[in-house]
């Protein structure tokens, strides 16, 4: 739930309501199962009750892989392909680069006025990336305003909805106190955006870590039905249960996880007694998630094969959404511009 403010700091003053949804994602490729039930299942949801924006965060990109950005574009391909897959629909929402809107850009300056350094560099992001990309030089300007660049993301279309992972709270958080400091400087202009988690979010990997791609234990969308099973029967249980004989926890296994995402409540009642009581070996009981997971990826990869007969059609799609984008964002830019009072 978004944290209001008490009523008496509130003022006079009306907050902005927009009911509109801003969510991006840097282009990282495939796609997988942490993506599927972490953010997308809930872009979907969203594009019928409000006005959606999803665009791929190809300048964010840019922040940490600049000094070779030759797989963005490739990357974006094949994300935007498994965006569609899943029902991302470019008749009810606008789909599009950040690169191809300028005035993402244009607003990010405009905040950069009003942003003091500090709040930027106290954001936790902020030094765990440095110290985990180690490798990288992201001692830059660029990097330092990365959620300078997403708070001009969500405000250029007024935002108020921001579906993203839990880790991107502080974000989210930076983009409210921008919004707020404009709007007592400058008059209400900016809605102050919440970020909507999703609950079922936490996919673990096939080796019980959180699912991703630089730990090679993703189990992903254009897996054909063999790899997912393989995968999946390989996946690490609870480690008390060494042999058959062994009683397991549930609670204690990571393959589990997928079951409270995928299982029925019978399933997983059924399941829970027999692991306790060590009546059912771990593949068997894994058979029964994986049932479910392989009936829920079928249509995807379906669909998937089919927008693949369609060479061009990706870009198609995200140019038309950038027209369409481009008009909303420009809408806000003039509004912005004549209230800081430049041409
Ligand atoms: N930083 C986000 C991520 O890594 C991507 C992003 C960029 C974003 N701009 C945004 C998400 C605006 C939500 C809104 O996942
Ligand atoms: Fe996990 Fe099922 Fe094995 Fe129990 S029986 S450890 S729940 S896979």
């Amino acid at each position: 739930m978004p944290k209001h403010k008490k009523k008496d700091e509130r003022s006079a003053r009306e907050p902005v309501v927009t009911n509109t949804v801003v969510s991006g994602s840097r282009p990282t490729g495939d796609l997988h199962l942490g993506h599927l039930h972490g953010a997308l299942r809930n872009w979907c949801k969203f594009q019928d009750a409000y006005s959606s924006y999803f665009f791929v965060a190809d300048w964010h990109a840019l922040t940490t892989e600049y000094a070779d950005p030759s797989g963005i574009q490739e990357s974006t391909q094949s994300m935007v392909l498994d965006w569609l897959a899943v029902g991302l629909d470019p008749e009810r929402s606008v789909i599009f680069r950040q690169s191809a809107v300028s005035e993402h850009a244009e607003l990010h300056l405009i905040l950069s006025m009003i942003v003091p350094v500090p709040l930027l560099e106290r954001v936790p992001t902020y030094k765990e990336q440095q110290q985990q990309l180690s490798g990288k030089d992201l001692s830059t300007y660029g990097f330092l305003g990365y959620p300078l660049l997403q708070a001009a993301d969500i405000l250029v279309y007024k935002g108020d909805r921001v579906p993203v992972g839990e880790d991107q709270l502080p974000h989210v958080e930076l983009t409210r106190a921008v919004a707020r400091k404009f709007n007592n400087l400058y008059g209400e202009v900016f809605p102050e955006p919440s970020g909507e988690i999703v609950r079922a979010a936490k996919v673990p990997g096939t080796d019980g870590r959180k699912m991703s791609k630089s730990y090679g234990n993703t189990v992903n969308l254009r897996d054909d039905p063999e790899t997912v099973h393989n995968k999946l029967a390989r996946m690490v249980t609870d480690p008390a249960r060494k042999r058959l004989a062994d009683a397991g926890d549930p609670a204690l296994c990571p393959a589990f996880r997928l079951h409270e995402i995928y299982c029925t409540e019978e399933e997983k009642a059924e399941l829970t007694e027999a692991c306790k009581s060590a009546s059912i070996g771990c593949l068997d009981c894994k058979k029964v998630m994986i049932k479910h997971v392989l009936e829920d990826l079928d249509p995807i990869r379906e669909r998937r094969t089919a927008l693949e007969a369609s060479p061009g059609l990706i870009d198609e799609v995200l140019d038309a959404g950038a027209k369409k984008a481009r008009v909303a964002a420009a809408e806000t830019m003039a509004e912005v511009r004549k209230r800081v009072g430049v041409k």
